[in-house]
């Protein structure tokens, strides 16, 4: 009798066993006589051997790339000298054709060679999610996702689930998306923040992992108008505990990946030099590393009394960079580049930064600085923000006021405050920017499985 289907992952003890597989043709080489093929899965590759009368059938001869098989056979050691993956491979004496793909000469998989060009690659994500590299990366953000889990509940954190659909915001009313919710104005949600912060009296310290939105018409390497948010709240902490916390729990998710064999592979294959980064992290307040990018002559670009980018003949005119100033992604990259490790940026103007901020200090020119930290990685810059939130109503109020939002709506949000208020803080961290710096990716694009930018929401 015919074996059942097995998932190449599972092979290895069915060596010098009859054995069946399912798959796609991932490559192709025809001999004389003699079919190689390498079948893919998506658990792994097979090397599978058709020689003989199997070889010599009408559907063998016009066998295409990206086909769906089914082939049974003898799996067999690799004789020593040859290698295969798993060190093994399948004598097939008996297969079919389940599923034709059109082959080469289709004009839409030959549209995947043409790697110059970013707007057929992204019309193709369907097809380039089938190539080796695509799919390491796509499964070292699932072994990602499993480790941070692990970690955040192992410090006794609680995976809670809020909405996407949201009638406040959070960082600011230029990057909402709006829509309609039954003739009311809604929002997607730009951070869970606020919801988090909510649950903290009810189930203690928590965490999710939720899309989030920004309408940001950013064409860079690192934003996208929807990307995956994995944002933690912690009770009773000072500011000192969450930056140590986050350290933690990024230092500890990797130490998990890197000793899981599957996962280290992964990160081998797609990052040959990573090493894990030592701690801790070094820690650079706001003040200081406006003084670093001056020192380092990384300038800032001059603004006008209205905000609007000064320019001379065509060219954007630089200036040193003064405290008050945002540091923008490219001086914030430069920077992260030449220290070469993660960075924690700490202490930002209170102006940069959103309504719900802790104070620190305020200098002698007036400038308020908030109990605020970015972690900025090398080849990508900033992957996590944090801060320390304002626990007192009356600031809370007056933080509305600043940036002029009505509070009304925030009621449930303002409450806790006024229901037992406490210490506390938490951080958002980009999963697409800590997996485009764990898989050297250049850019987040990469890290998403249908990513979305400015004019990309297809496929
Ligand atoms: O710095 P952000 O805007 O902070 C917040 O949303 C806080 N409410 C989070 C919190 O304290 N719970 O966003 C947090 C992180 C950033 O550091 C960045 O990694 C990522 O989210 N991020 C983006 N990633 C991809 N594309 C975008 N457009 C992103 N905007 C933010
Ligand atoms: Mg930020």
């Amino acid at each position: 009798s015919l074996p059942k289907a097995t998932k190449i992952v599972h092979l290895a003890p069915l060596r010098s066993k009859r054995v069946r597989v399912n798959g796609w043709v991932h490559r192709l080489r025809s001999q004389k006589d003699i079919i190689f093929i390498v079948l893919r899965d998506g658990t792994g590759y097979l090397q599978c051997v058709l020689s003989g009368l199997v070889a010599r059938t009408y559907e063998a001869l016009t066998l295409t790339l990206e086909s769906t098989v089914q082939l049974t056979g003898t799996l067999q050691e690799v004789p020593e000298g040859k290698t295969a993956p798993g060190g093994h491979e399948l004598i097939v004496d008996y297969w079919r054709v389940l599923g034709a793909a059109p082959g080469a000469d289709d004009a839409f998989t030959n549209r995947l060679n043409e790697k110059s060009d970013p707007s057929i690659l992204a019309d193709l994500r369907h097809l380039v999610l089938r190539g080796e590299t695509a799919s390491s990366v796509l499964k070292l953000r699932a072994a990602l996702l499993a480790a941070f889990r692990e970690t955040l509940t192992a410090h006794s954190l609680t995976e809670v689930t809020p909405p996407c659909m949201v009638q406040t915001q959070v960082e600011g009313g230029a990057t909402l998306f709006k829509f309609d919710y039954y003739g009311q104005p809604a929002f997607l949600t730009q951070s869970s923040q606020l919801y988090l912060e909510t649950c903290l009296p009810a189930l203690g310290d928590v965490f999710c992992v939720q899309e989030s939105f920004r309408a940001e018409n950013s064409h860079t390497r690192r934003h996208l108008s929807e990307y995956t948010h994995l944002e933690a709240e912690l009770a009773f902490i000072n500011f000192d505990d969450l930056m140590t916390h986050i350290e933690a729990i990024i230092c500890e998710t990797v130490d998990r990946l890197l000793a899981n064999p599957t996962s280290a592979a992964y990160i081998k294959q797609l990052n040959p030099s990573f090493k894990a980064p030592a701690r801790p992290f070094l820690r650079l307040s706001y003040v200081d590393a406006i003084k670093w990018l001056n020192d380092h002559n990384i300038m800032h670009e001059a603004e006008d009394a209205e905000g609007n980018v000064i320019k001379e003949q065509g060219l954007t005119v630089m200036v040193p960079h003064k405290v008050g100033d945002d540091i923008a992604e490219a001086a914030e990259r430069q920077m992260t580049d030449i220290i070469g490790t993660p960075v924690f940026l700490y202490g930002f103007p209170a102006e940069l930064k959103a309504f719900y901020m802790k104070k620190m200090r305020v200098d002698g020119e007036g400038h308020v600085f908030t109990e605020s930290c970015d972690l900025l990685m090398p080849g990508v810059g900033e992957i996590v923000g944090g801060s320390m939130r304002i626990d007192d109503l009356d600031e809370l109020f007056a933080g509305y006021k600043r940036e002029g939002i009505d509070p009304t709506p925030y009621y449930w949000y303002t409450d806790q405050r006024k229901y037992g208020t406490c210490a506390h803080g938490g951080y958002g961290l980009g999963v697409e920017r800590l997996l485009a710096w764990l898989a050297n990716r250049y850019t987040v694009r990469e890290c998403s499985l249908y990513p979305r930018w400015p004019g990309r929401a297809t496929p």
